[in-house]
Protein backbone atom coordinates (compact mmCIF):
# COMPACT_ATOMS: atom_id res chain seq x y z
CA UNK A 1 0.00 0.00 0.00
CA UNK A 2 0.78 3.84 0.11
CA UNK A 3 3.68 4.63 2.83
CA UNK A 4 3.81 7.48 4.35
CA UNK A 5 7.18 9.63 4.28
CA UNK A 6 9.08 8.92 7.61
CA UNK A 7 11.36 6.03 6.45
CA UNK A 8 11.87 7.27 2.84
CA UNK A 9 13.96 11.24 4.63
CA UNK A 10 15.36 9.16 7.31
CA UNK A 11 17.09 6.68 4.10
CA UNK A 12 17.23 10.27 2.29
CA UNK A 13 19.15 11.66 4.81
CA UNK A 14 21.82 9.36 5.75
CA UNK A 15 22.30 8.49 1.29
CA UNK A 16 22.58 12.00 0.95
CA UNK A 17 19.62 12.52 -1.89
CA UNK A 18 16.44 13.82 -1.92
CA UNK A 19 12.96 11.64 -3.25
CA UNK A 20 10.89 12.96 -5.93
CA UNK A 21 8.15 14.45 -5.26
CA UNK A 22 6.16 15.43 -8.11
CA UNK A 23 2.38 16.24 -8.97
CA UNK A 24 0.04 14.57 -11.01
CA UNK A 25 -3.21 15.93 -12.11
CA UNK A 26 -4.13 12.94 -14.88
CA UNK A 27 -3.50 9.48 -15.95
CA UNK A 28 -0.76 9.74 -17.96
CA UNK A 29 0.96 12.16 -15.51
CA UNK A 30 0.84 9.34 -12.99
CA UNK A 31 1.41 6.55 -15.49
CA UNK A 32 4.81 8.17 -16.50
CA UNK A 33 6.27 8.72 -13.01
CA UNK A 34 5.04 5.33 -11.68
CA UNK A 35 7.29 4.35 -14.96
CA UNK A 36 10.45 6.37 -14.22
CA UNK A 37 10.55 5.93 -10.55
CA UNK A 38 9.90 1.58 -11.21
CA UNK A 39 12.82 1.64 -13.64
CA UNK A 40 15.28 3.72 -11.87
CA UNK A 41 14.52 1.97 -9.35
CA UNK A 42 13.44 5.25 -7.02
CA UNK A 43 11.13 5.96 -4.38
CA UNK A 44 8.65 8.64 -4.98
CA UNK A 45 6.03 10.98 -3.67
CA UNK A 46 3.17 11.45 -5.59
CA UNK A 47 2.02 14.76 -4.89
CA UNK A 48 -1.96 16.18 -5.33
CA UNK A 49 -2.50 20.13 -5.35
CA UNK A 50 -6.03 21.42 -3.36
CA UNK A 51 -6.07 21.95 -7.41
CA UNK A 52 -5.46 18.50 -8.72
CA UNK A 53 -8.42 17.67 -6.79
CA UNK A 54 -10.70 20.22 -8.16
CA UNK A 55 -9.78 18.94 -11.02
CA UNK A 56 -9.80 15.17 -11.11
CA UNK A 57 -11.91 14.51 -8.37
CA UNK A 58 -10.72 13.53 -4.80
CA UNK A 59 -12.10 10.09 -4.77
CA UNK A 60 -10.57 9.65 -8.51
CA UNK A 61 -7.14 10.22 -7.03
CA UNK A 62 -6.86 8.57 -4.14
CA UNK A 63 -8.08 5.11 -6.56
CA UNK A 64 -5.67 6.59 -8.99
CA UNK A 65 -2.96 6.41 -6.72
CA UNK A 66 -4.09 2.94 -5.21
CA UNK A 67 -3.88 1.70 -8.67
CA UNK A 68 -0.25 3.29 -9.09
CA UNK A 69 0.54 1.14 -6.07
CA UNK A 70 -0.66 -2.16 -8.23
CA UNK A 71 1.00 -0.93 -11.44
CA UNK A 72 4.31 -0.09 -10.04
CA UNK A 73 4.58 -3.93 -9.08
CA UNK A 74 2.60 -5.36 -12.43
CA UNK A 75 6.01 -3.26 -13.72
CA UNK A 76 7.58 -5.78 -11.99
CA UNK A 77 9.36 -3.53 -8.55
CA UNK A 78 7.60 -2.77 -6.11
CA UNK A 79 9.16 0.92 -4.70
CA UNK A 80 7.60 2.75 -1.70
CA UNK A 81 5.35 5.25 -3.26
CA UNK A 82 3.08 8.04 -0.84
CA UNK A 83 0.37 9.86 -1.28
CA UNK A 84 0.92 14.00 -0.32
CA UNK A 85 -1.31 16.70 -0.21
CA UNK A 86 0.97 19.63 -1.72
CA UNK A 87 0.15 23.00 -0.18
CA UNK A 88 -2.78 22.06 2.08
CA UNK A 89 -4.58 25.54 2.54
CA UNK A 90 -6.86 24.51 5.69
CA UNK A 91 -7.48 22.36 8.83
CA UNK A 92 -10.70 20.79 7.32
CA UNK A 93 -8.83 19.90 3.80
CA UNK A 94 -5.77 17.93 5.16
CA UNK A 95 -8.35 16.22 7.44
CA UNK A 96 -10.57 15.50 4.04
CA UNK A 97 -6.85 14.02 3.14
CA UNK A 98 -6.06 12.21 5.34
CA UNK A 99 -9.57 10.37 5.38
CA UNK A 100 -9.61 9.82 2.18
CA UNK A 101 -5.99 7.34 2.27
CA UNK A 102 -3.01 9.85 2.26
CA UNK A 103 -0.12 9.03 3.75
CA UNK A 104 1.12 12.26 3.81
CA UNK A 105 0.06 16.20 3.70
CA UNK A 106 1.14 19.45 3.95
CA UNK A 107 -0.02 22.61 5.71
CA UNK A 108 1.03 25.66 4.02
CA UNK A 109 0.76 28.44 6.73
CA UNK A 110 3.96 29.95 5.43
CA UNK A 111 1.96 33.31 4.69
CA UNK A 112 0.14 33.12 8.36
CA UNK A 113 1.85 35.26 10.89
CA UNK A 114 4.08 32.59 13.31
CA UNK A 115 2.12 31.71 15.78
CA UNK A 116 -0.80 31.49 13.76
CA UNK A 117 0.93 29.32 11.26
CA UNK A 118 2.42 27.08 14.37
CA UNK A 119 -1.43 26.60 15.36
CA UNK A 120 -2.60 25.44 12.64
CA UNK A 121 0.13 22.98 11.98
CA UNK A 122 -0.14 22.00 15.29
CA UNK A 123 -3.86 21.36 14.45
CA UNK A 124 -3.40 19.36 11.32
CA UNK A 125 -0.02 17.12 12.80
CA UNK A 126 -2.28 15.98 16.17
CA UNK A 127 -4.70 14.32 13.57
CA UNK A 128 -2.81 13.69 11.11
CA UNK A 129 -0.57 11.55 14.09
CA UNK A 130 -3.52 9.53 15.15
CA UNK A 131 -3.64 7.46 11.51
CA UNK A 132 0.19 7.60 10.90
CA UNK A 133 -0.20 10.08 8.17
CA UNK A 134 3.07 12.48 8.01
CA UNK A 135 3.10 16.37 7.94
CA UNK A 136 5.13 18.80 6.63
CA UNK A 137 5.00 22.46 7.48
CA UNK A 138 6.35 25.83 5.95
CA UNK A 139 8.48 29.11 7.04
CA UNK A 140 9.17 31.57 4.58
CA UNK A 141 7.72 32.64 1.74
CA UNK A 142 8.75 31.58 -1.92
CA UNK A 143 9.33 34.32 -4.20
CA UNK A 144 6.33 35.54 -6.47
CA UNK A 145 7.22 35.23 -10.18
CA UNK A 146 6.93 38.88 -10.36
CA UNK A 147 9.60 39.38 -7.76
CA UNK A 148 13.00 40.04 -8.01
CA UNK A 149 14.18 37.43 -5.41
CA UNK A 150 17.88 38.93 -4.83
CA UNK A 151 15.43 41.55 -3.48
CA UNK A 152 13.12 39.62 -1.41
CA UNK A 153 15.59 38.73 1.68
CA UNK A 154 12.55 39.42 4.04
CA UNK A 155 10.97 36.11 2.21
CA UNK A 156 13.92 34.08 2.78
CA UNK A 157 13.19 31.45 5.78
CA UNK A 158 14.54 32.83 9.08
CA UNK A 159 16.78 30.33 10.60
CA UNK A 160 15.67 31.82 13.93
CA UNK A 161 12.77 30.32 13.88
CA UNK A 162 12.99 26.88 12.84
CA UNK A 163 13.70 24.90 16.12
CA UNK A 164 10.66 26.38 17.99
CA UNK A 165 8.71 25.83 14.97
CA UNK A 166 9.38 22.17 14.69
CA UNK A 167 9.44 21.96 18.43
CA UNK A 168 6.14 23.70 19.06
CA UNK A 169 4.19 21.65 15.68
CA UNK A 170 5.83 18.63 15.79
CA UNK A 171 6.14 19.10 12.13
CA UNK A 172 7.71 15.84 10.57
CA UNK A 173 9.63 17.92 7.61
CA UNK A 174 10.13 21.48 6.80
CA UNK A 175 9.76 23.26 3.13
CA UNK A 176 12.06 26.09 3.68
CA UNK A 177 12.62 29.66 1.33
CA UNK A 178 16.06 30.03 0.09
CA UNK A 179 15.62 31.59 -3.52
CA UNK A 180 12.97 28.89 -5.63
CA UNK A 181 9.97 30.18 -6.70
CA UNK A 182 6.98 28.29 -8.33
CA UNK A 183 6.16 28.28 -11.89
CA UNK A 184 7.79 28.72 -15.50
CA UNK A 185 9.43 32.32 -14.38
CA UNK A 186 11.30 32.08 -11.39
CA UNK A 187 13.84 34.46 -11.79
CA UNK A 188 13.92 38.17 -13.90
CA UNK A 189 17.09 37.55 -16.28
CA UNK A 190 18.42 38.70 -19.60
CA UNK A 191 19.02 35.88 -22.11
CA UNK A 192 22.35 34.36 -21.00
CA UNK A 193 22.76 35.96 -17.86
CA UNK A 194 23.17 33.48 -14.58
CA UNK A 195 20.40 33.18 -12.22
CA UNK A 196 20.90 34.16 -8.97
CA UNK A 197 22.19 31.07 -6.67
CA UNK A 198 20.34 29.81 -4.29
CA UNK A 199 21.18 30.61 -0.76
CA UNK A 200 23.01 27.55 0.66
CA UNK A 201 24.31 30.24 3.39
CA UNK A 202 20.73 29.73 4.91
CA UNK A 203 20.08 26.13 4.43
CA UNK A 204 23.26 25.84 6.38
CA UNK A 205 22.14 27.58 9.35
CA UNK A 206 19.12 25.48 8.88
CA UNK A 207 20.94 22.40 9.05
CA UNK A 208 22.79 24.00 11.92
CA UNK A 209 19.66 24.55 14.14
CA UNK A 210 18.25 21.13 13.05
CA UNK A 211 20.28 18.20 13.52
CA UNK A 212 19.28 15.69 10.90
CA UNK A 213 15.97 17.29 10.51
CA UNK A 214 14.22 16.57 6.86
CA UNK A 215 14.01 19.50 4.85
CA UNK A 216 11.60 20.72 1.93
CA UNK A 217 12.57 22.16 -1.92
CA UNK A 218 9.32 23.76 -3.44
CA UNK A 219 9.09 25.19 -6.62
CA UNK A 220 12.19 23.36 -7.79
CA UNK A 221 11.51 22.80 -11.50
CA UNK A 222 14.69 23.53 -13.67
CA UNK A 223 12.46 25.18 -16.49
CA UNK A 224 14.20 22.66 -19.31
CA UNK A 225 14.89 24.75 -22.27
CA UNK A 226 14.75 22.19 -24.67
CA UNK A 227 11.11 22.29 -23.37
CA UNK A 228 10.19 25.92 -23.44
CA UNK A 229 12.43 26.10 -27.14
CA UNK A 230 9.99 23.22 -28.64
CA UNK A 231 6.48 25.24 -27.32
CA UNK A 232 7.91 28.41 -28.50
CA UNK A 233 8.74 26.95 -32.13
CA UNK A 234 5.42 25.02 -32.49
CA UNK A 235 2.83 27.96 -31.44
CA UNK A 236 3.31 28.67 -27.81
CA UNK A 237 4.96 31.99 -26.39
CA UNK A 238 6.87 31.17 -23.30
CA UNK A 239 8.94 34.04 -23.09
CA UNK A 240 11.23 34.85 -20.81
CA UNK A 241 10.78 31.29 -18.80
CA UNK A 242 13.68 30.32 -16.58
CA UNK A 243 14.14 27.98 -13.52
CA UNK A 244 17.10 26.61 -10.98
CA UNK A 245 19.76 24.93 -12.96
CA UNK A 246 20.44 21.42 -12.23
CA UNK A 247 23.93 21.82 -10.34
CA UNK A 248 22.06 24.09 -7.97
CA UNK A 249 19.38 21.20 -7.14
CA UNK A 250 21.65 18.71 -6.87
CA UNK A 251 24.12 20.27 -4.51
CA UNK A 252 20.84 20.47 -2.52
CA UNK A 253 20.02 16.73 -2.55
CA UNK A 254 22.98 15.94 -0.95
CA UNK A 255 22.21 18.51 2.34
CA UNK A 256 19.39 17.76 4.61
CA UNK A 257 16.90 18.07 1.63
CA UNK A 258 14.79 15.17 1.51
CA UNK A 259 12.22 16.32 -0.52
CA UNK A 260 12.40 18.17 -4.11
CA UNK A 261 9.12 19.51 -5.57
CA UNK A 262 8.99 19.24 -9.68
CA UNK A 263 5.69 20.31 -11.23
CA UNK A 264 6.44 22.61 -14.13
CA UNK A 265 9.08 20.49 -15.87
CA UNK A 266 6.42 17.85 -16.17
CA UNK A 267 3.68 20.68 -17.42
CA UNK A 268 6.40 22.11 -19.80
CA UNK A 269 7.42 18.45 -20.91
CA UNK A 270 4.14 17.22 -21.84
CA UNK A 271 3.06 19.96 -23.45
CA UNK A 272 6.43 20.42 -25.73
CA UNK A 273 5.35 17.08 -27.30
CA UNK A 274 1.77 17.17 -27.67
CA UNK A 275 2.45 20.73 -29.49
CA UNK A 276 4.90 19.14 -31.23
CA UNK A 277 3.01 16.44 -32.46
CA UNK A 278 -0.40 17.81 -33.44
CA UNK A 279 1.51 20.79 -35.31
CA UNK A 280 3.91 17.87 -37.21
CA UNK A 281 0.50 15.62 -37.76
CA UNK A 282 -2.62 18.08 -38.69
CA UNK A 283 -4.98 15.26 -39.46
CA UNK A 284 -4.81 13.11 -35.95
CA UNK A 285 -8.04 13.66 -33.46
CA UNK A 286 -6.84 10.68 -31.11
CA UNK A 287 -5.91 12.11 -27.94
CA UNK A 288 -3.74 8.67 -27.69
CA UNK A 289 -1.62 9.48 -30.31
CA UNK A 290 -0.60 13.01 -28.75
CA UNK A 291 -0.65 11.77 -25.32
CA UNK A 292 1.71 8.93 -25.88
CA UNK A 293 4.47 10.73 -26.88
CA UNK A 294 3.95 13.34 -24.30
CA UNK A 295 3.98 10.57 -21.96
CA UNK A 296 6.92 9.02 -23.23
CA UNK A 297 8.94 12.25 -22.82
CA UNK A 298 7.41 12.32 -19.22
CA UNK A 299 9.29 9.02 -18.38
CA UNK A 300 12.48 10.69 -19.84
CA UNK A 301 12.48 13.49 -18.18
CA UNK A 302 11.55 11.88 -14.85
CA UNK A 303 14.24 9.12 -14.78
CA UNK A 304 16.64 12.00 -15.35
CA UNK A 305 15.94 13.56 -13.04
CA UNK A 306 15.70 10.80 -10.03
CA UNK A 307 19.12 9.40 -12.14
CA UNK A 308 20.98 12.93 -12.41
CA UNK A 309 19.82 15.51 -9.86
CA UNK A 310 18.42 13.89 -7.07
CA UNK A 311 20.50 11.07 -6.80
CA UNK A 312 16.98 8.79 -5.33
CA UNK A 313 17.70 5.96 -8.43
CA UNK A 314 18.51 2.66 -6.97
CA UNK A 315 17.65 3.75 -3.45
CA UNK A 316 13.97 1.26 -3.63
O1 LIG B 1 2.86 24.45 -5.95
C1 LIG B 1 2.04 24.37 -6.85
C2 LIG B 1 2.00 23.14 -7.67
O2 LIG B 1 2.81 23.29 -8.80
C3 LIG B 1 0.59 22.78 -8.01
O3 LIG B 1 0.04 23.70 -8.89
O4 LIG B 1 -2.07 24.49 -7.82
O5 LIG B 1 -1.72 24.68 -10.30
O6 LIG B 1 -2.10 22.44 -9.23
P1 LIG B 1 -1.56 23.84 -9.06
P1 LIG C 1 7.73 23.99 -9.72
O1 LIG C 1 6.71 24.97 -10.20
O2 LIG C 1 9.10 24.61 -9.74
O3 LIG C 1 7.69 22.72 -10.46
O4 LIG C 1 7.41 23.69 -8.17
C1 LIG C 1 6.45 22.72 -7.84
C2 LIG C 1 6.09 22.75 -6.38
O5 LIG C 1 6.75 23.33 -5.54
C3 LIG C 1 4.88 22.01 -5.99
O6 LIG C 1 4.60 22.18 -4.63
NA1 LIG D 1 19.28 15.08 0.87
ZN1 LIG E 1 5.15 24.08 -3.84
Amino acid sequence: GLVNTREMFKKAMEGKYAIPAYNFNNLEQLQAIIQACVETRSPVILQVSKGARQYANATMLRYMAMGAVEYAKELGYEIPIALHLDHGDSFELCKACVDNGFSSVMIDGSHLPFEENIEITRKVVEYAHQFDVTVEGELGVLAGIEEDVKAEKSHYTNPDEVEEFVERTGVDSLAISIGTSHGAYKFKVKPGEQVPPLRFDILEEIERRLPGFPIVLHGASSVIPEYVELINKYGGNLEGAVGVPEDQLRKAATSAVCKINIDSDGRLAFTAKVREFLWNNPKEFDPRKYLKPAREELVKMYKHKNINVLGSANKA
